[in-house]
């Protein structure tokens, strides 16, 4: 099989990574031990293997791994971990949006990219962000509710972080 390198900038780091010429990006994250993008339909319909590339969110199972070469390449990984979550993964937990779990690492990946381009959706606009990826167990309703909660905390650190911590009464 044709090996290639490729070479990815994955969560702020560079990496170079074998792959043949039929690895998708998917394959390539995986097999280096990004394992929270998940495979589901492997042909581009579902969603669970969304991760951002070059700040857009894209559906690394169709993504050719030479493609993808060069790319910065945000992952679950990248965000937060079990003791510090990011806002769009705590707002996932307090709303109880999630069950089996399978599809939510592509569902806050592209909920992150729409809080990074629109930190103030409307119900109509998340749901129309999430209109490509699917979940089989929550109904969506939850997963609707948790983007929107995540958009209030990130909004509010934002505030914070703009009047320094201090409120407007310092
Ligand atoms: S596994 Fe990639 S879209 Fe379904
Ligand atoms: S939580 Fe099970 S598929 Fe979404």
């Amino acid at each position: 099989m044709i090996q290639l390198q490729v070479t990815l900038e994955i969560n702020g780091a560079e990496h170079t990574l074998q792959a043949s010429k039929t690895d998708s990006l998917l394959d390539v994250l995986r097999e280096s031990g990004y394992t929270g993008a998940k495979r589901g339909c492997d042909t581009g319909a579902c969603g669970f293997c969304t991760v951002l590339v070059d700040g857009e969110p894209e559906t690394s199972c169709v993504v050719p791994a030479a493609k993808a070469d060069g790319s910065s390449v945000r992952t679950i990984e990248g965000l937060g971990d079990q003791d510090d979550l990011h806002p769009v993964q705590q707002a996932f937990v307090d709303n109880s949006a999630l069950q089996c779990g399978f599809c939510i690492p592509g569902m806050v990946m592209r909920s992150t990219a729409l809080l990074e381009e629109n930190p103030d959706p409307t119900e109509a606009e998340v749901r129309e962000a999430l209109s490509e990826n699917l979940c089989r167990c929550t109904g969506y309703k939850k997963i609707v509710e948790a983007v929107l909660d995540a958009a209030d905390r990130m909004g509010a650190e934002s505030k914070i972080v703009a009047d320094g911590g201090g409120g407007e009464n310092r």
